[in-house]
C-alpha cells in the first residue's frame, strides 16, 4: 500500500480466482487507505456468492470475471483492465497475482524472523517446516528469514497447483531478488529446500478426499479450521511425511497455517459428503 500511494495510485487492481484470499487481502487494504480497487477473478466453479468472493464484494470492489482457470492467463486480462482505468484518467497500480513481488515477501520475511525468535525462546529445534506453495512468494519470505537466523532444517514446501519442476523456478527468481531488495548475498547458502506435487490433485482447489481427512482431522482434534486450496494440503503432505518417516517426539514439524478460511465455505457440497462418509451421520 505504502508503495501504491508513493506512487500516486488512486486504484489498484490485482487478479486471482473467484475465491482468492488474495483479492480480499487487497480489497481490505485498499479500503483501509482510501484507494478504489478492481480484481479481476476467474469465472471458475466456485464463482457461488460465498466466502472471499462474499467479502470481496462487501467491500465494494469492482469485480470483473473472465473466463480462464489458469492463474498465469488471468495476468493478461488485468493488464486489459489496467489500461481500460488509465485511459479513463485513472492512477492504477498493480499487484500481481498472490501479491508475489519482492517488496511483498518482506512480511513473510518478518513473519519468518518471528517464527525464528519464538523457536529459539523455546529452545526448539525443528526437523522442518511445512509450508504452501503457490507462486513461492511465502516460501522465499520465509526461507530468508529463518536462515537469516542460523535454522538449517528442510523447508518443505507442498504445491497447491503447478508441477514440482516449474514451482522450482519460483523460489530461484525470488531468492535473488529479495536478496538483492535487503543487500543479501544471493549466492549464500539456500540450505534444503523441497517441492512436493503429489497432493495438488486434478488441479488448483481441488478438495482431494486426503485433504478433506486432514481438514476433519486438524478440525476435530485442534479445533483448528483449514481450507482446502492451501493449508489443507499442506497438513495432507505433512500426514503422508509423518507416516513415511518424518517427526518425532523431542524434534517439531513446523506447518505454517497461512490463512484463507473464507472459502471453506464454498465447498460445502464437498465437505457434507466428506462428513456424511467420515461419521456415518447424514448432515
Ligand atoms: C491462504 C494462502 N496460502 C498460501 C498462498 C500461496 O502463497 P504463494 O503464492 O506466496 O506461494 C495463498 C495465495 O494467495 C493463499 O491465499
Amino acid at each position: 500500500m505504502a508503495q501504491a500511494r508513493a506512487d500516486g495510485a488512486t486504484v489498484l487492481v490485482t487478479c486471482g480466482s473467484a475465491q482468492s484470499n488474495h483479492a480480499r487481502l487487497t480489497t481490505a487494504a485498499a479500503r483501509r487507505v482510501g484507494l478504489e480497487v478492481t480484481v479481476v477473478l476467474s469465472h471458475d466453479e466456485r464463482r457461488e456468492f460465498q466466502g472471499n468472493l462474499l467479502t470481496v464484494c462487501l467491500m465494494g470492489a469492482d469485480v470483473r470475471f473472465v473466463d480462464t482457470e489458469d492463474h498465469w492467463d488471468l495476468e493478461r486480462h488485468a493488464d486489459q483492465v489496467f489500461e481500460e482505468l488509465r485511459v479513463k484518467g485513472y492512477r492504477p497500480h498493480y499487484i500481481p497475482v498472490s501479491g508475489t513481488s519482492p517488496l511483498r515477501c518482506l512480511g513473510y520475511v518478518r513473519g519468518g524472523l518471528e517464527l525464528a525468535d519464538e523457536l529459539n525462546t523455546r529452545g526448539l529445534d525443528p526437523l522442518a517446516v511445512y509450508l504452501p506453495f503457490g507462486t513461492g512468494g511465502i516460501l522465499t519470505g520465509r526461507l530468508t528469514a529463518l536462515r537469516a537466523r542460523g535454522l538449517t532444517c528442510p523447508v518443505v514446501g507442498i504445491s497447491v497447483n503447478r508441477g514440482a519442476d516449474r514451482c522450482q523456478e519460483s523460489p530461484d527468481t525470488w531468492w535473488v531478488a529479495v536478496s538483492e531488495l535487503l543487500s543479501l548475498d544471493p549466492a549464500r547458502s539456500r540450505g534444503e529446500v523441497e517441492i512436493h506435487d503429489q497432493f495438488v490433485g486434478a488441479g488448483y482447489g481441488d478438495a482431494t478426499s486426503d485433504c478433506l481427512d486432514a481438514i476433519a482431522l486438524m478440525a476435530e482434534a485442534e479445533g483448528v479450521l483449514l481450507d482446502t486450496v492451501y493449508s489443507g494440503k499442506v497438513r495432507a503432505g505433512l500426514c503422508a511425511h509423518q507416516h513415511d518417516r518424518r517427526g518425532s517426539a523431542d524434534r517439531p514439524v513446523v506447518m505454517l497455517h497461512s490463512g484463507g478460511v473464507p472459502a471453506l465455505f464454498a465447498y460445502d457440497t464437498e465437505i457434507r459428503e466428506h462428513l456424511n462418509c467420515r461419521t456415518g451421520h447424514i448432515f
